[in-house]
């Protein structure tokens, strides 16, 4: 089955019983038992229910795990991941990763007595000598966010393999649909579904993949005993976003390029991010791994002009967090999306106070650049 195909045909798309061509939402918390300990594969919906199942499977078939796992959100996804590890162990972590996973790590983990350091993992020579005996795990995102910074899963893999620990790989800002760290030899995938699978801004929810045996086994131990698990309706939700995820990615991506295209010639624009630019200095990184650059644009006003009033005086980008929806969504990270994380840290990965990340929607184009001229000529 190709790509497109899987993401209405697989996991369990339909319902044997009924014929029904979508999974039921199965809004139960138990099962009925005909003997003790002899029911029909669902015991209790913390450990399994019918409908996150199905989600399950799909996110394993469209990243080539052999399990998926959903949960409440990405960042529970996150926290369980992690929860693999024990007091002690050390994580080489990506220098640029959503505010939230770094105040996860900053505010609970370490309390816990796992230890990390941040690098910049665009730089393997950076991943190599953060390296010690007690590393277990190397976690990044690519692209980044909010810089969109690129990493070589592929040799980041090759490097995992040889010290012998595992690589995670966010890969909420690529999707399934233009990468897939599985195939290049990553450990882990974890996806904030409430991003480009979900798609349309109504559902937070988190999936995690994995292609090794005893990691899906931990894995699916975790999800049951921390107990953070999607419930059926959202699990249904985040299917039905999934069947369109092939036309979306495209759309976002076509106006993406040509937003992009616009930013970098404006008199008002300092810098662009966006690993499709030919200057951008992932770009052939992203070229050889992935099938597009997706819709995730950052760029900086030229010295003195305020970010603050630009999205503020913008009336069809809406400015709000998260990002992956069908309509654009904008925000200044260092005050919203990233604000959890300490000044001189941000700064130290090069997110300036005046960086605006834009999430490409997929309106026509023409009404989105309009829009942001509106803001060009707030400032
Ligand atoms: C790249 C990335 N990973 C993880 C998360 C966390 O996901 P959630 O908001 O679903 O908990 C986010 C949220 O913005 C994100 O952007």
């Amino acid at each position: 089955m190709r790509m497109k195909t899987t993401y209405i045909h697989g996991g369990i798309s339909h319902d044997e019983a009924t014929g029904s061509v979508n999974v039921p939402i199965h809004q139960t918390s138990t099962y009925k038992q005909d003997k003790v300990g002899v029911h029909k594969g669902y015991e209790y919906s913390r450990t399994g229910n019918p409908t996150r199942a199905a989600l399950e499977a799909l996110i394993a078939d469209m990243e080539g795990g052999i399990r998926g796992f959903a949960f409440a959100s990405g960042s529970a996804g996150t926290h369980t991941i992690f929860s693999l590890f024990s007091k002690g162990d050390h994580i080489v972590v990506g220098d640029d990763v959503y505010g939230g996973t770094y105040r996860l790590i900053d505010k609970v983990l370490k309390r816990l007595g796992l230890t990390f350091t941040i690098v910049d993992t665009s730089s393997l020579e950076a991943i190599e000598g953060a390296i010690q005996r007690d590393t277990k795990a190397i976690f990044l995102e690519t692209p980044t966010n909010p810089l969109l910074k690129i990493t070589d899963i592929q040799a980041v893999a090759e490097i995992s393999k040889k010290h012998k620990i595992i690589s995670i790989v966010d890969n909420t800002f690529a999707t399934p649909y233009h990468q897939n760290p599985l195939k290049l030899g990553a450990d882990i995938v974890l996806h904030s579904a409430s991003k480009y699978l979900g798609g349309h801004s109504d559902v937070v929810a988190g999936l995690v993949t994995t292609n090794d045996k005893r990691l899906a086994e931990e894995l699916g131990f975790l999800q049951n005993a921390i107990g953070g698990i999607l419930g059926p309706q959202d699990s249904w939700i985040i299917q039905r976003g999934i069947k369109t995820l092939a036309i979306r990615m495209e759309a976002h991506e076509q106006n993406a390029l040509k937003i992009v295209e616009h930013l970098v010639q404006h008199p008002k624009v300092s810098k662009v991010y966006y690993p499709g630019l030919a200057s951008h200095p992932g770009h052939l990184t992203a070229k050889k791994q992935t099938t597009g650059f997706g819709g995730m644009v950052s760029f900086e006003l030229t010295e003195g002009l305020s970010a603050k009033t630009f999205v503020e005086k913008l009336s069809l980008i809406t400015l709000a967090e998260s990002l992956g929806a069908v309509e654009s969504l904008i925000e200044i990270p260092a005050l919203m999306t990233h604000g959890s994380i300490p000044k001189k840290q941000r700064l130290k990965s090069g997110i300036k106070d005046e960086l605006i990340r834009l999430s490409v929607g997929i309106e026509d184009v023409n009404d989105l650049i309009e829009d942001l001229e509106l803001g060009f000529t707030s400032v």
